[in-house]
């Protein structure tokens, strides 16, 4: 796939199957993902790889945070929350870790700079033909997930990455009219 036809053809897929990537490909979808632009090469980037039984692991963290914000919540809510990182072989989760108290380059471009990241785990799964999908939901943001997952104050959880095989077809990409969204100063 040439580069241009990646980055117009990029599309988001919710259904994963196994396999997930491995080996090769899951070290260039990484190496994607460090090539994303850092002002005064911070680095500010951290992934958690979750697959097999790490996936369950996650979900229990999740069900706790469930149980955690509402200690009467229903078995069928946490059954439910329990499930969610099960919907593919792979979910990575992207961290910004930011290094605070740095000159010119304040927090929001070093999470800009990890969410760039996140896109590059995304196009480097589609150009080798893997599935990608980019979730938060309001685990990424809760502190009892981000305790279990070793976050300190620093880190902003940006986003679960779901990674596999398609199940599907991709869905149609949307079009856009550029003049909708760019405005030219000649
Ligand atoms: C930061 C971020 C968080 C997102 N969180 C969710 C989410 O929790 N659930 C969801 O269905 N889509 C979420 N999305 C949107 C999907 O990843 C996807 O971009 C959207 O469905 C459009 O599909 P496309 O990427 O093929 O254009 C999120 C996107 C971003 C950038």
């Amino acid at each position: 796939m040439d580069a241009m036809t990646l980055l117009h053809k990029r599309s988001s897929m919710g259904k994963l199957g196994a396999p997930a990537p491995k080996g090769e490909a899951l070290e260039a979808i990484y190496q994607a993902a460090l090539r994303a632009p850092d002002h005064k090469e911070l680095r500010p980037w951290h992934f958690i790889e979750f697959t097999g039984e790490g996936r369950e692991r996650l979900g229990e963290l999740y069900a706790e945070a469930e149980f955690q914000a509402d200690p009467d919540a229903s078995d069928t809510v946490l059954a439910a929350a329990r499930k969610k990182p099960l919907r593919a072989p792979m979910v990575i989760a992207v961290v910004a870790r930011v290094t605070p108290d740095v000159p010119g380059v304040p927090r929001l471009e070093q999470v800009l700079s990890a969410g760039c990241a996140g896109h590059g785990i995304l196009l480097a799964a589609h150009a080798q033909g893997f599935g990608a999908m980019w979730r938060t939901g309001r685990y990424a943001f809760d502190p009892v997930v981000h305790k279990g997952l070793g976050l300190d104050e620093n880190d902003e959880l940006i986003g679960f990455v779901y990674l596999g095989t398609l199940g599907g077809r991709h869905k149609p990409v949307a079009e856009h009219d550029t003049a909708d969204f760019v405005e030219r100063w000649d």
